[in-house]
């Protein structure tokens, strides 16, 4: 790769630029969603207690919505750092509202170490409130990430009903 490539981010990528990028664009992958089923050993977890964040899953039909940052690829050393528990990189169609790229997005998929799968959404919310890591809580990656969800327009369901159940029972 010597050109500038587009990187898909439908996680913590869309909120936290430690990068450079040359432009930034809503956009939308088909065949994916977006679940909180991926443990993090490194950032919102620990070795012991891994915390829950997002992966993508394969959905035929649908269409995963995030941010796409188009970014020259020495960056990208950086970023198989930052994605290292268990991401990796895959090439994707990428679409805007007016035109399609070839892109990369970072999946963890479901036979990676820290994959966690799915659960039932109280457990997965009393799973995000318990944990912590060198990046921060667990709570502020979901919250940041219904944050910004909403800042794009971007409905997800999954995301907004765990933020409803970790909210509802903060104080208790
Ligand atoms: C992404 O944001 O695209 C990958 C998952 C994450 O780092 O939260």
């Amino acid at each position: 790769m010597t050109d500038p490539t587009w990187l898909f981010g439908y996680g913590s990528l869309m909120w936290r630029q430690d990068f450079p990028y040359i432009d930034a664009r809503r956009a939308y992958i088909p065949g994916w969603t977006r679940r909180f089923w991926q443990g993090s050993h490194d950032h919102r977890g620990v070795q012991t207690d891994p915390g829950r964040v997002v992966t993508l899953i394969e959905a035929p039909g649908e269409r995963c919505y995030g941010r796409a940052f188009l970014i020259e690829p020495d960056i990208f050393e950086h970023l198989d750092h930052r994605e290292k528990n268990g991401y990796e990189r895959n090439t994707v169609a990428t679409f805007f509202d007016d035109a399609s790229a070839p892109g990369i997005v970072y999946v963890a998929a479901t036979s990676n170490f820290a994959f966690l799968g799915d659960a039932p959404l109280n457990e997965i919310a009393a799973h995000i409130k318990r944990c912590a890591g060198p990046s921060g809580t667990n709570i502020d990656y979901l919250l940041e990430l219904a944050r910004t969800l909403r800042q794009l327009d971007i409905s997800d369901p999954h995301v907004f009903e765990l933020e409803t159940l970790v909210l509802a029972t903060q104080n208790i």
